[in-house]
């Protein structure tokens, strides 16, 4: 059984119920919240819980103890409101000093495909990625990313996840009954919270570090088609969307985490979603 601690940086949807998995897996846990009210819930799941936030810079109590773990998941959101985006750089450089006082010497980081520009049909770990037309968000997004992965006191591996999805985050029942859409086209890169957790247990397991991995399901339906079964299912009508014909798009590719981490989606298609996904 694994006796290392990890601490989690943000215990919200993906970092709570990742909290408790490695929790289940012999891990023990030191997570943070933002939300002195939810410092009684991460205790009453047996997290060590730290009251913490990155304002950009990282306050709170005991915060050195919560970087005397081994092993960090960084899972602060890069919130869409920030007029500038380069707030969040400085979170990530707050936290950056603290991991570099402690004893964490791998970091996981939570990053995003939003990394890859909306017309990229085969997005891979490997694409370069440049920023011409000022893309601010994408190009920060990756600054944080080579600021983890350059920095000599530890080292990350950084998982691009596609759109998150699972219970509390139904896939797309806000645009049932709406018309006039664009984009019905376009393909989703999505990925179920419960394959968000085994990724992230299965780079701790196999201590997988200085990597980079998309984290999207395997399958890629339209926008129109998922919307659609999304309404029908919960009964509701489907959105009506435009016809614009073809449409430039993003497709991220799985296939380095499937091949290195040997990994198999339990949700391989958002279209296949059930009950017990929502
Ligand atoms: N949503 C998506 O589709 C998507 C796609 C790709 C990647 N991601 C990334 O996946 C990660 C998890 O997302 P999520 O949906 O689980 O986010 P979430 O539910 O908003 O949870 C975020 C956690 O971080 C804490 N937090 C928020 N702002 C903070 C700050 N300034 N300083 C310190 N802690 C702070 C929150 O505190 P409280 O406990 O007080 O709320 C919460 O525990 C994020 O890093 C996000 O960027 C999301």
């Amino acid at each position: 059984m694994p006796a290392r601690a990890v601490s989690i940086l943000g215990c919200g949807w993906l970092g709570l119920p990742l909290a408790k998995h490695l929790l289940k897996l012999g891990y023990s846990v030191l997570g943070s919240t933002a939300s002195p009210e939810k410092i009684p819930v991460l205790q009453s799941c047996g997290i060590r819980p730290f009251l913490l936030e990155a304002v950009p810079r990282l306050k709170g109590e005991k915060i050195s103890a919560f970087f005397k773990s081994s092993l960090l998941f960084l899972n602060i959101p890069f919130e869409c409101h920030l007029k500038d985006p380069s707030f969040y750089k400085e979170q990530i450089r707050s936290v950056v000093q603290h991991i570099r006082e402690g004893t964490v010497e791998f970091v996981i980081f939570a990053g995003s495909t939003a990394v890859y520009p909306e017309t990229l049909e085969d997005a891979t770990e490997d694409t370069a990625l440049r920023f011409p037309q000022g893309n601010p968000r994408a190009q920060v997004l990756w600054e944080v990313e080579q600021i983890l992965l350059a920095d000599p006191k530890f080292k990350t591996t950084v998982v691009r996840f596609g759109g998150l999805y699972g219970p509390g985050r139904p896939i797309g029942l806000f645009l049932a009954g709406k018309k006039g859409l664009s984009g019905g086209d376009k393909p989703v890169n999505l990925i179920h919270q419960q394959d968000c957790l085994r990724v992230v247990a299965e780079i701790i397991g196999h201590d997988v570090r200085g990597e980079i991995f998309n984290a999207v399901s395997d399958c890629h339906p339209t926008r129109k088609a998922l919307y659609a079964a999304a309404a029908k299912r919960a009964g509701l009508e489907a959105p009506e969307f435009l016809s614009e014909g073809r449409r430039p798009y993003k497709i991220v590719r799985n296939d380095k985490l499937k091949k290195r981490l040997d990994f198999v989606f339990w949700h391989p298609d958002p279209l296949n979603f059930s009950e017990s996904d929502e």
